[in-house]
């Protein structure tokens, strides 16, 4: 039996940091995927092959003692082949088109591929059954995660996030995203950490930002709704939210000379560019259309980033 799924991966258009103190996120999930392969074998072992690694272990194994960024491929196989009558293993391949470390959501989509192609060897699952599976997979590697990007992994579009939950925005906007990466892998705990430190030694300071940076999202949220307006004229009034957003960012301190570089370029020609996730490293995201895209894109590779034009996923989760 072999079963076939695969999961996008995603940017944080707005609200990084703000998050973790109430404010809305918006996330998007976007045109790269992880695709997982999983098969049953006779040899009651796990098998697992990536362009990271491999992994092939026997089963029932303690979770806590794998010491691998693919556990929680073994941690799916394990939970799902216990749960079968029959002795058999899995031999599991992966796929991915995501660069690795760097927020955008590559783990989660190999999270939500993994419990879609494994499940899908002994039932057909539901999507949130499979986000249930996945996010569980998830906390092997990221114990506290909001499971934010695992959601919007398996149902895609673009969507909100706070504490108390996760909407999905029914408008999708009709955007281009040019993504570049400064290769500066980040620690996401260590930079929330620094925020954290950032907001003790400026109350006062912080408390107007998470307020500013709710009302911006508000607007974001109504510029996404405004059904009358051009096109053009919603890209344009959204990369004013997206220059916006990342001033707020260099003021917490999440950005550094190469990130500045980068929104320094991408502003160029894009309609706005900012830092995606923790910040500190990792990418910078440019909004476009087709008019834009390409030079966008020109202006990154002439500096020698590696960058790549994306859109949105509308799909999720992808079960073949
Ligand atoms: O680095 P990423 O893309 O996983 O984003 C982290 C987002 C933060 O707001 C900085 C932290 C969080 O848990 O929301």
């Amino acid at each position: 039996m072999i079963s076939k799924s695969s999961a996008p991966g995603k940017v944080i258009l707005f609200g990084e940091h703000f998050v973790v103190y109430g404010v809305k996120a918006v996330l998007c999930a976007i045109n790269k995927r992880v695709f997982v392969t999983a098969e049953t074998i006779d040899e009651e072992k796990i098998i697992i092959e990536s362009n990271i690694g491999n992994l092939r272990l026997g089963k029932n194994r303690n979770i806590s003692e794998i010491d691998s960024p693919l556990k929680p491929f073994y941690f799916l196989a394990d939970k799902l082949l216990k749960e079968q009558s029959k002795a058999l293993g899995a031999k599991i391949s992966i796929r991915s088109e995501i660069p690795v470390g760097v927020g955008l959501g590559s783990s989660s989509a190999c999270c939500v591929a993994g419990a879609g192609a494994i499940s899908g060897l002994f039932s057909k699952k539901t999507k949130d059954e499979v986000l249930d599976l996945a996010i569980d997979a998830e906390r092997t590697i990221f114990k506290d995660t909001s499971g934010a990007d695992c959601t919007v992994s398996a149902h895609g579009g673009i969507m909100t996030y706070d504490k108390t939950g996760f909407t999905r925005i029914g408008s999708e906007p009709d955007f281009q995203l040019v993504i570049s990466n400064s290769n500066i892998e980040h620690s996401t705990e260590k930079v929330v950490r620094e925020v954290q430190r950032f907001k003790d030694q400026n109350q006062g300071e912080f408390a107007g930002l998470c307020s500013k940076e709710s009302e911006l999202v508000k607007d974001v949220l109504e510029i996404f709704k405004e059904e009358e307006e051009e096109e053009s004229k919603k890209i344009t009034k959204l990369g004013e939210k997206v220059i916006q957003n990342q001033k707020f960012l260099e003021t917490i301190g999440v950005s550094n000379g190469t990130l500045r570089k980068m929104v320094e370029i991408g502003n160029k020609t894009s309609f706005g560019s900012k830092i995606t996730g923790a910040g500190s490293g990792g990418c910078v995201f440019s909004l476009t259309n087709e008019k834009n895209t390409e030079e966008t894109l020109n202006e990154f590779k002439d500096k020698n980033y590696e960058c790549f034009s994306t859109e949105i996923d509308s799909q999720g989760l992808d079960t073949f």
